[in-house]
């Protein structure tokens, strides 16, 4: 399997202010390429004793992200753990603020390039999707009991799907004669609700936008994100940092939101966050060349005041 290429990683090392005992929070460990590198900078900096924490909640990636992080020792510990969990993992760890927190939401490679985990519309596998495989409901019971509407508003929304009633027309009618219950089957059955003249000119496979708003909804994205920001966001250590890579805009206009009201602070309440950056971050036209994933990627930092 191709390894996985951390995206925006100059970018995030360039937001990392490095300083003797730092606690760093990878929100999203995924492979371990960007807490491995957020280590290796400590190091290269002298600072021997900078210390990360890391969640997934994908047991998968963990395992992976454990044996590539275990030349740091006790300084890396990896935990499975949703986003909704985190203030509960920095409780336990003794961890009240964090100098550095990054979340680099989405999926990973390893997600995306293993057909039975259900992610891809270009192979074929169990209708699954879920990050956590521990539990909660899969992409094959949604699509096979959601009502029409709540399909068509999942498509329309996480997936801004312009043919989202379409779609779920197509999902309800054939459901009605088997289940569907492969990846194969639900991207053949978009692809054939889409009329012939969009398929000939769209320029990304038409079952993308479904397979990303399912997804989106699988694993609570939105939500999760959101509980993320206002959990991290006030155990800033003074002058500590949270960047978010955001893949969707969706989500990107959350942690936009976000990060504007707590750098705005409200009546009766002083701004808590600085943005670091305005307008998001994107990637050099060298890294788009070298991983077409990381087109989409946007980087927001905020500080703690
Ligand atoms: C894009 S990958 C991260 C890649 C990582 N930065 C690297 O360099 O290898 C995103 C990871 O975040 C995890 N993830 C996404 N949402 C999560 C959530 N709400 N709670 C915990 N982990 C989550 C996924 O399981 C996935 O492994």
């Amino acid at each position: 399997m191709e390894r996985h290429i951390p995206v925006l990683l100059n970018e995030v090392l360039s937001f990392l202010e490095i300083r003797p005992g730092m606690r760093i929070l990878d929100g999203t460990l995924g492979l371990g390429g960007h807490a491995e590198a957020m280590l290796l900078a400590a190091q290269a900096a002298g600072i021997g004793d900078a210390a990360l924490l890391g969640l997934d909640r994908d047991e998968q990636a963990l395992d992976r992200a454990r044996e590539r992080l275990l030349p740091f020792g006790e300084r890396a510990e990896c935990v499975r753990a949703a986003f909704s969990g985190v203030a509960e993992v920095l409780r336990l760890k003794g961890w009240e603020t964090v100098d550095f927190a990054l979340a680099d939401i989405g999926v990973s490679s390893l997600q995306l390039d293993s057909p039975d985990r259900g992610f891809s519309f270009l192979a074929d596998g169990p209708l699954d999707m879920r990050m956590d495989q521990s539990g909660g409901m899969t992409a094959a019971r949604l699509v096979n009991q959601a009502p029409f509407a709540d399909l068509r508003r999942i498509l329309a929304v996480f997936g801004e799907e312009p043919l989202a009633g379409r779609i779920a027309k197509a999902i309800v009618e054939t459901r009605a004669r088997e289940p569907i219950l492969t990846t194969g089957r639900l991207a053949r059955l978009v692809e054939a609700a889409y009329p012939g003249r969009w398929r000939a000119t769209a320029r990304n496979h038409p079952a993308r936008r479904a397979f990303q708003a399912l997804r989106m909804e699988v694993n609570n994205e939105l939500a999760e994100l959101e509980a993320f920001l206002r959990a991290i966001a006030p155990r800033l250590a003074p002058r500590g940092r949270l960047a978010v890579i955001a893949f969707h805009s969706l989500e990107d206009r959350l942690v936009k939101h976000f990060f504007r009201s707590e750098a705005e602070g409200r009546p009766g309440r002083a701004p808590s966050l600085r943005l670091l950056t305005r307008k998001p971050l994107g990637a050099s036209a060298g890294e788009r060349a070298a991983n077409p994933r990381s087109r989409s990627a946007r980087l927001r930092v905020a500080q703690r005041m």
